[in-house]
């Protein structure tokens, strides 16, 4: 089966690409906004280099396919602040058309990267699909209004889920673009022995998932056409800002200290998913928390930039 990867290039995306390579024919669909051509080095693919916005791109992209992971956006949440126009042009009007060639083309399923951020700082965890979304950025406003247009597709016939991802870590993350992640920062200043700066007293907590079980989820819903609708994807388990750097530093074996700046405004306190409706339909996550976090200290200790 012909399957497209949108947003292929990037950090996920580009493990979408690697579990499907050896037996499925994959197109990739990316502009490089964000992503990059070396997380795809070594894996089968035929790329179209392009815009979901650039109608020629999408179109060639789309022909004979079957299954859709649309996971290309306007990703950071400072960066859909300073630039909201632009933001709702890529994640709404470019989710409406990617769905529209969906149609037109016969895809049997499409799958989109959604975010845990739509439930904004609402201080009930964990968080469950019914809660009432309260994006609080246009990053969040988009990736809702994204799963909208995918609800409104499967009402006209097209199989449709969208993911609510927590905070996704793994290889090829990248530590290096002006809204890095926490994990890829304080690995890379781990090996570097430079201090790790903590935003706030630490005591923040996230859902960390480890990507491969990102990209088993997406598979999952993707292979049964009933996985309809809003699922969230994490772990279930809550791990302080301040125990991720002690599990780094321990990983790692670095001696870089840990320093403390002023909290961040609009940071969460709390995020935690209930993944209950997802495993409900068969899923289970393949990993653990530490051993997902010590194969991405392995990959970032081999990496050379
Ligand atoms: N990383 C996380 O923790 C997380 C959490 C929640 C949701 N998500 C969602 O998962 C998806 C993938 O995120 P990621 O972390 O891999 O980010 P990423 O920046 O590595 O990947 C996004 C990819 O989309 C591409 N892209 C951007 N605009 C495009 C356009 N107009 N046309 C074609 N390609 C375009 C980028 O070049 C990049 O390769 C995104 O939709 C993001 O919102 C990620």
């Amino acid at each position: 089966m012909r399957i497209l990867v949108t947003g292929g290039a990037g950090f996920i995306g580009s493990h979408v690409v690697e579990h499907f390579h050896r037996d499925h024919e994959v197109v990739v669909l990316d502009d490089l906004r964000s992503g990059h051509l070396r997380n795809l080095d070594g894996l089968r693919h035929d790329m179209v280099r392009g815009s979901i916005l650039d109608p020629e791109a999408l179109e060639t992209a789309c022909r004979g396919v079957g299954r859709i992971f649309h996971l290309a956006a306007l990703v950071s949440v400072p960066e859909s602040v300073s630039r909201p126009e632009e933001c709702a042009r890529l994640n709404v009007e470019g989710t409406r058309r990617v769905l529209e060639a969906a149609r037109r083309h016969g895809a049997n399923k499409v799958v989109l990267a959604s975010s845990a951020a739509i439930y904004g700082d609402n201080p009930t965890v964990p968080k469950v699909e019914t809660m009432t979304p309260e994006p609080k950025s246009p990053y969040a406003a988009t990736k809702l209004e994204g799963e909208r247009l995918l609800a409104a597709a499967a009402a006209d016939g097209l199989s449709t889920a969208s993911l609510r991802f927590f905070n996704v870590f793994g290889p090829r993350q990248d530590p290096a673009s002006a809204y890095a992640a926490a994990v890829p920062i304080f690995i890379r200043k781990a090996l570097r022995g430079e201090p790790i700066s903590i935003h706030g007293d630490g005591g923040q907590t996230r859902d960390f998932v480890y990507v491969k079980d990102i990209v088993g989820a997406l598979t999952h819903v993707a292979d049964r056409p009933d996985a309809q609708g809003v699922f969230n994807v994490g772990y279930g388990r809550s791990l302080t800002i301040a125990d991720l750097a002690q599990e780094i530093l321990r990983l790692t074996g670095s001696s870089s200290t840990v320093t403390h700046l002023p909290p961040r405004a609009g940071d969460v306190r709390h995020s935690l998913a209930s993944a209950d409706r997802l495993r409900a339909t068969g899923w289970k996550p393949t990993f653990e928390l530490s051993e997902g976090l010590a194969r991405t200290v392995e990959w970032y200790r081999a990496f050379k930039e």
